[in-house]
């Protein structure tokens, strides 16, 4: 570039190129609304739903390409689209697969958020929505109808973790032509193969495990088949819905470790979990790995290890406000929303006496989940705030 025109030019038209051949475990991060064309064929033969290259920062760029195929390859999927929340993913799949006058079935146990998108489903779009006992297993054909299009599945369910019969539910909704969606946070696709137990489209959170330090919000849908992720890719594009670089390189960043958290999550969670259960406050133990937990026999079946999160029961004798004194003197574990990071967590929940498929007399659930503080330290948290019940 001539060196007449201007500074103000000048730095906004740099034509320094770096040295080629740059090498590094760091994944390189691309920002970018717009993206240069080389000329304008290449501009015109843009598509936007392709992964073979590049036509508007909202549509992909190299992060985000590179983020989408690590999913895909933990999944065992073949196409990602990322989403800005758990919960977008969650809504664009219904928005991609659903129309008025279908129907879809959400179990009674899923994340509220997609219980509550179901009902605006129902009231905005005139599509039917209905909700099922997650234990409901092969026995899910008596719920088909003929505008049945998607069923729901979360393995295990939240905040009472019951573990369902994916692959009995699946065959069922294949026979009949039904496409089924599981929200697979809790396993972060590690130790719970969606796609091997009859999942069409895998949702998740990757502001759980995947971002794991608490400091991000994404999510993601996986599929295997071409038609579905261009279903659901119209949705996605139509909405306008992307994610951010920076968010996007955090994930990247995390990944590698991924595993190795979620494991000692999981671990920690078995220690803390095996004290509570001696304590004499405490009814049950609903955490996956667990006999007490509804579904533990599939769990032993379906999953190759455990997670961190999971829930409680104190025995019915003491009171919600009791539980809350519990709640509130506790000095490690944090009280908020969401998982999957470093620190550990604790929210008291009440089970709607509306709600299908609860067998238990107590209706106050504690969730904990187990971040990386030493289990001793946890535990003796736990402990002073028993006292105080
Ligand atoms: C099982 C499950 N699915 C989806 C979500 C939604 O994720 P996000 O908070 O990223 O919207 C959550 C969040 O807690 C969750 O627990």
């Amino acid at each position: 570039m001539e060196k007449k025109l201007s500074i103000e030019t000048r730095i906004n038209h740099s034509d320094y190129v770096p040295p080629a051949g740059f090498r590094s475990y760091a994944e390189p991060m691309y920002r970018g609304s717009t993206v240069l064309f080389k000329n304008l064929k290449e501009l015109r033969e843009r598509s936007w739903m392709s992964r073979e290259g590049y036509s508007y920062g909202l549509h992909g760029t190299p992060t985000t390409f590179t983020l989408e195929a690590q999913l895909a390859e933990i999944e065992g999927g073949n196409h990602t689209l990322l989403t800005p929340s758990g919960l977008s993913a969650i809504s664009v799949v219904d928005l991609g697969l659903l129309k008025t006058g279908d129907d879809v079935l959400i179990p009674d146990d899923a994340y509220r958020p997609n219980q509550d998108m179901g009902h605006w489903l129902a009231s905005q779009f005139g599509i039917s929505v209905r909700f099922y006992d997650p234990m409901v297993g092969a026995g899910i054909a008596n719920l088909i109808q003929e505008n049945t299009k998607l069923i729901w599945t979360e393995v295990p369910g939240s905040i009472t973790m019951e573990v369902p019969d994916l692959p009995a539910i699946s065959q069922v909704a294949h026979e009949k032509g039904v496409l089924v969606a599981l929200d697979n946070t809790w396993s972060a696709g590690l130790v719970y193969d969606g796609f091997a137990h009859g999942a069409d489209i895998i949702v998740h959170a990757l502001t759980k495990y995947q971002g794991g330090s608490s400091d991000l919000l994404m999510g993601a849908v996986i599929v295997r088949e071409k038609a579905l992720f261009e279903r659901i890719g119209l949705a996605y594009q139509r909405l306008g819905i992307g994610v951010n670089a920076d968010d996007v390189a955090r994930v990247l960043r995390s990944l590698p470790t991924m595993k190795l958290r979620f494991e000692h999550s999981g671990a920690s969670s078995l220690v803390v979990a095996d004290w509570l259960q001696t304590r004499p406050e405490i009814d049950r133990i609903l955490h996956p790995a667990y006999p007490d937990c509804t579904g533990h026999e599939f769990f032993k079946r379906d999953f190759t290890g455990t997670g961190g999160l999971f829930s409680f029961l104190f025995k019915e004798q003491y009171t919600g406000e009791q539980i809350d004194r519990f709640i509130e003197s506790l000095e490690l574990f944090g009280l908020g929303f969401s998982w999957g990071g470093t620190h550990s967590l604790a929210v008291p929940y009440a089970i709607s006496n509306k709600r299908i498929g609860w067998h238990f007399p107590h209706r106050h659930v504690v969730r904990l989940y187990i971040g990386m503080e030493d289990t001793k330290d946890l535990i003796a948290d736990l402990e002073q705030a028993l006292q105080k019940l």
